[in-house]
């Protein structure tokens, strides 16, 4: 394990104000979205898709990383120069998602637990070799109006997570780690606050004690916020003020970096809530975005798969970068979705 080059990797990821793009979403997940826009997943769709997110001029000022899925890591553009290369030579870091997905924990009904530790040291290795510096790992925690989740379901995923972000640091693979509270649910920003604390002290506890080294790593956190279906939604300045004393109590200081998931927000909500964390600041990590949806879903739209639709698709790219890379440094403004 060589500190020096976890913390430079997590540092350059999060550098000048850059985010990071999530576009690991795994092939169940891939054909949802395609489905909204009618587009069949098949592997040269999903191929194409993300060569024209990953060929789009400009990004590289905004995106200081990409999060590939396995199938993705092993493609190409069409001239034959693999995705993790070009990224590489764009100077965006290519990462991976490692985890297999969350299911039910057994005996403990409504807790999930992600899996994917078995083998997992041996996928590590020949990804570093396909190129990949950084990893991710989300584990899924739902809220729901009576006891989920329990302490042990939180306990349980903490533990996994410390236990994938040792398996990495120990290959010098820079681990993400995601705890994601959901925002499905009719639940409170209150109970929201509540539940993010207890699973960031319980993860930050369990890296501890597995020797995880905090400046060689990055946090992607669910921001503090109200259930899509609470009749109570909290404004922009409360999910900012929820969201950073949260975080100030559990997350140290030595993490060089939050990047937060965008959950099921809205493209513009997302970016305008960032934005205010960051107007709050100076903060003692580098606040920023690694978002999927936030930033995929109006260049889906842009795209419907038509080739004809390809300068639309990756103009419309480039300006969520660049709104999200204002928001890291608190300047964007909601005016600015209308501005050309
Ligand atoms: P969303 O921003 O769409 O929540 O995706 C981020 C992610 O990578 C979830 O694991």
């Amino acid at each position: 394990m060589n500190n020096d080059i976890l913390s430079s990797v997590a540092k350059s990821i999060v550098a000048k104000q850059k985010g990071v793009l999530a576009a690991d979403e795994s092939n169940p997940t891939i054909k949802k979205r395609f489905d909204s826009i009618k587009v069949e997943s098949t592997e040269e769709n999903r191929r194409r898709y993300r060569e024209i997110l990953f060929t789009t001029k400009g990004i590289e000022r905004y995106i200081g990383g990409v999060i590939l899925f396995d199938e993705t890591l092993r493609q190409s553009t069409q001239d034959g120069t693999p995705f993790a290369r070009l990224l590489s030579s764009r100077g965006i870091v290519p990462g991976i998602k490692v985890d297999k997905g969350a299911k039910a924990l057994a005996l403990y009904p409504g807790d999930k637990i992600s899996e994917g530790l078995d083998g997992l040291r041996d996928r590590l290795v020949e990804y570093k070799q396909m190129g990949a510096k950084f990893a991710k790992w989300r584990a899924v925690i739902e809220i729901n109006e009576r006891d989920v989740p329990t302490t042990f379901g939180i306990r349980a995923n903490a533990h996994v997570l410390a236990r994938y972000a040792a398996l990495c640091q120990e290959l010098d693979i820079v681990p993400i780690v995601e705890p994601e509270v959901l925002m499905d649910g009719a639940h409170s920003i209150e109970r929201c606050e509540v539940v993010t604390s207890r699973v960031l002290e319980a993860v930050f506890s369990e890296l501890d004690a597995h020797r995880v080294l905090f400046e060689g790593m990055l946090l992607k956190p669910n921001m503090v916020i109200a259930g899509m279906k609470c009749v109570q939604q909290a404004s922009v300045q409360q999910i900012a003020e929820a969201t950073i004393r949260c975080m100030a109590r559990y997350v140290p200081t030595a993490v060089p970096g939050i990047v937060f998931l965008s959950g099921g927000q809205s493209a513009e909500d997302a970016t305008d809530h960032l934005n205010a964390i960051n107007a709050m600041g100076p903060h003692p990590w580098q606040i920023s975005f690694s978002y999927g949806r936030a930033l995929q879903a109006p260049v889906l739209e842009a795209w419907k798969g038509q080739e004809n639709n390809l300068a639309a698709a990756q103009k419309t790219f480039l300006k969520r970068c660049q709104l999200n890379g204002l928001a890291c440094g608190g300047t964007y403004a909601r005016a600015m979705e209308t501005a050309e």
